[in-house]
């Protein structure tokens, strides 16, 4: 479905699980931050007419050359959203984490081609997942055929975001399409790709830089 779009990347995180001074997103990769890997796809798709970083005003300069507008991050990844929802003017809003760089257009336009008001990339869960007490000792197996694990990006209809946030009031959320679910708004799940990881770990670097390779 063709829509008008506002990008929100975030890219307003420290990452601490990186054990890297620089946070994670700027590290490089085949020459180019892993933000403006994560960037690039957006940057000539003709359904998005605003892009919008959510960024400290120190590492602005990696973006140097790109048509985009600056938000300031928030101590929370929501409060980063809000920041940048601020600057958004589309009535549709599409978020993307900057930590994602091997995003395929494949994928992205699979996203876009909903007509849901509220829609995420994810692929079902493969482990086999545990809930535990606090000491590390099993109270039960999960049962994974329901669970997903969520990516980015996502997309909202902007008044149900607005709405979202007026519900969530101090509750902290993980991921965006959670402001839909506060009220009550169906989110649709399309399925992801295996190489649209978040880099999260100094591994996740080694894995990104072999599937960079592939796609
Ligand atoms: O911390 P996590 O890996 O879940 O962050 C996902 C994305 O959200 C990252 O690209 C990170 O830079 C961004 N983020 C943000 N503002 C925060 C926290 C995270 O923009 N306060």
């Amino acid at each position: 479905m063709r829509r008008a779009l506002s990008l929100i990347l975030l890219a307003g995180g420290v990452g601490s699980r990186m054990r890297s001074a620089t946070p994670k997103q700027y590290l490089p990769l085949r020459g180019k931050t892993i933000a403006c890997h994560s960037l690039d796809i957006f940057s000539k798709h003709p359904d998005i007419e605003q892009r919008i970083v959510v960024c400290a005003s120190e590492f602005r300069h990696h973006f140097e050359g790109y048509d985009v507008e600056f938000a300031d991050p928030g101590p929370r990844r929501q409060d980063s959203l809000q920041n940048g929802l601020k600057k958004a003017r589309a009535p549709w809003i599409l978020t993307h984490d900057a930590a994602r760089p091997l995003l395929s257009l494949q994928v992205l336009e699979a996203l876009l081609a909903t007509e849901a008001e509220a829609a995420t990339l994810a692929l079902p869960a493969k482990n086999t997942l545990k809930r535990s007490c606090r000491s590390q000792h099993v109270i039960e197996t999960v049962d994974r055929s329901e669970i997903w694990e969520v990516q980015t990006p996502q997309l909202i209809k902007r008044s149900v975001l607005d709405r979202g946030f007026l519900a969530a009031g101090e509750e902290t959320v993980t991921d965006d399409v959670s402001f839909a679910e506060l009220v009550g708004c169906p989110v649709q799940i399309i399925s992801g790709s295996p190489c649209n990881i978040k880099i999260t770990t100094p591994e996740d670097l080694h894995i990104a830089e072999a599937l960079y390779a592939k796609i």
